[in-house]
């Protein structure tokens, strides 16, 4: 653990104006599937799959946060943090993912918004985080263009009700997530194992942010609009040709195909090239391209590990790679990940805190007219409850070298804006259910009680010598 004086030190590397917050999501965290009109979303409907969920749980109760504001806000509080990165329910509040809208879900957003602004939390909304309404996947998902159209719908109506008080918005999260492990690879909700739908996906993901971040725009133009976007440095496991040509491919897919499709207006051509083995990319209407280029002020990056990858598949194991096998890359079926021999987390993560200064520098180098933010950071570990206190060091360590890491894009000139600890809490961590634990604060699944973590105590810490470093200059 770092001494007061390092503390400083690593504080007082920070820009002035900062965004120190942690982050969840709404399908993670609520619970109350069944309240107050709510309508299904697809992973309510993935998790009673036999096999879909590794403990075979669900987030019917999850970690309780739709009845507990007050204690949420408290927590956030009492770390001392001054934003908050969370994500509406899209069900929640168009039951059926059309315009009938459920006022009683609204309320909900409204009241948590009103409870953080009343400590000075600033919130930051994620508009889609995985929860499609079960009616659009019925009406085909992702893959159908209808679905773009119905979330620019659904960002209107969540503006209006939202947008007086909340200026922060981020589209959608990781669609690179939502088109290829919800359809490629079938790891994620709703399960699909159709690698041409899933380019489709991921088209209509990123027209569906091109249409939500224009629809905040037009009724807020001081709005600031993100996408949030997982990054992983990619490396080659050797200077074999088939592992050279992986990484780029593993790199395109990541790193390029969404950034470029939003801050360029285009898809790299190689990439194009690549996914033309399983696409005829028919679904790429005229107009299409302009609509996904969108003005966006801030790229929320999430940022947890990098990738070693090979041509050759059969070398794959599945613990190296945050994505299983190459089932999740469509037209890339040969990819492999094979471990570098670096420390892992829980998840099989290996850990790079300088790949994240790398993938800032790198993204402010390619796209120079945004402002980053890390909006996803963070580490699974087998954490203990022992007398009141979780000591997790191994977390605590990996939060302050990663923050070292976000330090030094700060010094190399990138405009890093803010960072978001994923997770405030423990929480229901999609496949793997309630077994991997990633919050800054400790969740008793059966009671629901919250313990702070060292690694919470730590942050906090952190967080208020470089608020008060600040406010005392
Ligand atoms: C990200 C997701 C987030 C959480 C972390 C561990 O890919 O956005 O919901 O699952 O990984």
């Amino acid at each position: 653990m770092s001494t007061p004086n390092e503390g400083d030190a690593l504080a007082s590397r920070f820009p002035a104006a900062f965004a120190w917050g942690a982050a969840t999501s709404s399908y993670q965290v609520e619970g109350s599937t069944g309240a107050d009109g709510r309508g299904k979303s697809i992973w309510d409907s993935f998790v009673n799959e036999p096999g879909r969920v590794v403990d075979g749980s669900n987030g019917d109760t999850a970690i309780d946060s739709y009845r507990n504001i007050a204690g949420d806000v408290a927590l956030i509080k009492s770390l001392g943090l001054n934003s908050y990165r969370f994500s509406l329910s899209w069900p929640r509040i168009c039951p059926d993912g059309d315009g009938r809208v459920n006022d009683a879900g609204l309320k909900y957003y409204s009241d948590l918004v009103d409870a953080l602004l009343a400590e000075g939390i600033t919130p930051w909304i994620t508009l889609y985080h995985w929860d499609l309404p079960q009616a659009l996947e019925d009406a085909g998902g992702w893959p159908e263009r209808a679905t773009a159209l119905r979330f620019g719908e659904f960002a209107r109506i969540a503006h209006e009700a939202l947008g007086d008080r909340v200026k922060h918005w981020i589209t959608v999260n990781e669609p690179w997530c939502s088109a290829f492990l919800g359809y490629a690879s079938g790891e994620h909700a709703p399960g699909r194992r159709e690698p041409a739908s899933s380019i489709a996906a991921a088209h209509h993901l990123m027209l569906g942010h091109g249409l939500a971040a224009r629809a905040v725009k037009a009724a807020d133009p001081e709005a600031t609009v993100s996408i949030g976007l997982n990054f992983y440095p990619v490396h080659a496991a050797s200077a074999d040709p088939g592992d050279l040509d992986a990484a780029r491919r593993v790199d395109g897919v990541q790193n390029r195909w969404f950034t470029d499709a939003a801050l360029r207006g285009a898809y790299p051509e190689d990439v194009v090239e690549d996914f033309k083995a399983v696409t005829d990319f028919s679904f790429v209407l005229e107009g299409d391209m302009e609509t996904i280029h969108a003005p966006v002020e801030v790229l929320s990056v999430n940022y947890y590990s990098r990738f070693n990858v090979t041509g050759n598949g059969g070398a794959t194991s599945a613990s190296a790679a945050p994505t299983g096998a190459g089932s999740a890359w469509p037209a890339n079926e040969h990819i492999g990940f094979v471990p570098a021999g670096l420390p892992v987390t829980d998840m099989g993560w290996e850990i790079e805190p300088q790949g994240l200064t790398e993938t800032l520098k790198r993204l402010h180098a390619n796209y120079p007219e945004v402002a980053v933010a890390v909006t996803e950071n963070g580490a699974a570990f087998q954490d203990k409850l022992e007398g009141g206190r979780v000591h997790d060091l191994d977390r605590l360590e990996y939060v302050q070298s990663h923050l070292g890491a976000c330090a030094d894009a700060v010094a190399a000139g990138v405009p890093l804006v803010g960072y978001f600890a994923w997770s405030l809490a423990d929480n229901f961590e999609w496949a793997w259910g309630y077994t991997k634990r990633f919050g800054l604060v400790y969740v008793d699944f059966e009671t629901g009680e919250r313990t702070v973590k060292d690694s919470g105590l730590w942050y906090g810490d952190l967080v208020r010598r470089a608020r008060s470093n600040r406010e005392a200059e």
